[in-house]
């Protein structure tokens, strides 16, 4: 395993718990989050439903929210710690160890895809790599959402999460440079979503599907 990736699993390994405790609630003061979800969850439907995966999923709280939406969601991350804690929140779904860089799942196996703020960890290299993936296993017609902070510098986050250490680096990216890799995966877009624009690290979801 390449070094960025061995150092990512293990920073969240870290703070798997308190990264749980940290997003638990972070969804219900963020409405406009949570309509992403619903129109991700309205167009995987329309695209003919089927198992949905949710790629860096952390502890569950997205696959959860999406499951609820009526979505057969279900979460890889690349740290075993949180795939531990997202199966003992929420025993009812699935969960499975695994990176986006080599998504060990069927070419067309997936009705959708989501991938919300963990392509941050992801190198510029590395990048088209996991956008191949997301296509290869996306049906045609299914729907592929990334969430991202927006920038375009690049950070080694040091500790976090109740000041516990970590190393791994957070890449911010502009829409247009997500939204022209996407393209270059062979995706179509069809919306951006710009979060807190006048924060210091406003956020985007970037709505795209396969053709
Ligand atoms: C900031 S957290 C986001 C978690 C969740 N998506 C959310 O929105 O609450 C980033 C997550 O991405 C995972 N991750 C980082 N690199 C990954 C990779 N190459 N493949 C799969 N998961 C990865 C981390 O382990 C971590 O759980």
């Amino acid at each position: 395993m390449n070094a960025w990736l061995e150092d990512t699993r293990t920073s969240y390994d870290t703070v798997a718990d308190s990264y749980a405790e940290y997003v638990r609630d972070s969804l219900a003061g963020r409405p406009h989050l949570r309509a992403a979800l619903v129109s991700f969850a309205d167009r995987v439907r329309a695209a003919g439903g089927g198992p949905v995966a949710d790629v860096g999923c952390g502890p569950g709280l997205i696959t959860a929210h999406l499951h609820g939406l009526g979505v057969d969601a279900f979460g890889i991350d690349l740290s075993p710690g949180m795939v531990a804690r997202a199966r003992r929140d929420h025993p009812g779904l699935r969960f499975e160890v695994g990176s986006m860089t080599d998504l060990d799942l069927p070419a067309g196996s997936v009705g959708g895809l989501l991938a919300w703020w963990s392509l941050i960890h992801v190198p510029d290299d590395e990048v088209p790599t996991a956008l191949a993936h997301f296509h290869r296993v996306l049906r045609p017609g299914g729907p592929v959402q990334v969430g991202f902070h927006v920038g375009d510098a690049s950070r080694l986050k040091t500790e976090g999460y109740g000041g516990h250490p970590m190393k791994l680096h957070v890449h911010r990216r502009t829409p247009e440079r997500v939204a022209a890799w996407l393209r270059a995966a062979g995706f179509a877009l069809d919306a951006q979503l710009l979060i807190d624009p006048d924060a210091d690290v406003p956020g985007a979801v970037l709505c795209a599907h396969k053709p």
